[in-house]
């Protein structure tokens, strides 16, 4: 891997989803350290940098972070993944590759450091961009079911704190079933399952 700035990586000005992973506690039973993955807000200023920010609420995440300083980012444009990671962490058979590592789809791989600033500006934290590769390059037009299979996801991550955002899930089900591929039904079915016994 080397260095490279933030858009060769695709990683773009705004805010990109992705998926974060970071190392937590070492497992006793594989000698291997647990692999947290969890969708992520990775915030861009300039594309042609290396610095990004991302707010990080009180989840896995954010305590490994606090721990190791070190955040590894995949772009990737399967849903399936995007709403496991976003509930649970997938497993090693999701993995194709531990160290790094990447998930089965992604198009890229990089790893940021930072350090989370105590009595900084709420929960953001600066990272810096140290070394990334360029797995795959997909062309791929706008998939509205893709997009909307997100936004839902976000609704049902934070159903816990507003049970009214079901009806808001509800509505972008039919767009997601209307313009989705295979893979973003299978998701809707997968973010249902998941929310059954919520909201
Ligand atoms: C598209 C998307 C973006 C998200 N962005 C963030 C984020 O920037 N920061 C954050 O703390 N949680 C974010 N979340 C919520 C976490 O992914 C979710 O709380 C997850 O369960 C955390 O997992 P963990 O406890 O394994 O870290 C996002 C969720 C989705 C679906």
């Amino acid at each position: 891997m080397k260095l490279m700035k933030l858009s060769d990586l695709g990683l773009k000005e705004g805010i990109n989803e992705v998926i974060g992973i970071t190392h937590g506690v070492l497992s006793v039973e594989s000698g291997e350290f647990n692999l947290n993955a969890a969708p992520l807000g990775l915030i861009v200023g300039d594309e042609s940098g290396i610095d990004a920010e991302v707010r990080l609420y009180s989840n896995h995440t954010r305590e490994n972070f606090e721990r190791s300083g070190e955040l590894w980012v995949n772009v990737i444009h399967d849903p399936v993944l995007f709403v496991i990671s976003a509930f649970e962490d997938p497993g090693r058979e999701w993995y194709e590759s531990l160290q790094p590592p990447i998930l089965k789809g992604a198009l890229t791989v990089c790893r940021f450091s930072g350090k989370l600033e105590k009595g900084g500006r709420g929960r953001v934290i600066k990272l810096r961009l140290e070394e990334g590769k360029v797995l795959k390059r997909e062309i791929r037009a706008v998939n509205r079911g893709f997009n909307l299979l997100i936004e839902a996801l976000i609704y049902a991550t934070r159903l816990h704190l507003n049970p009214n955002y079901a009806s808001r899930i509800l509505e972008l089900e039919k767009i997601i079933e209307k313009c989705g591929g295979k893979r973003e039904k299978e998701a809707l079915l997968l973010l249902k399952e998941y929310i059954k016994h919520q909201g």
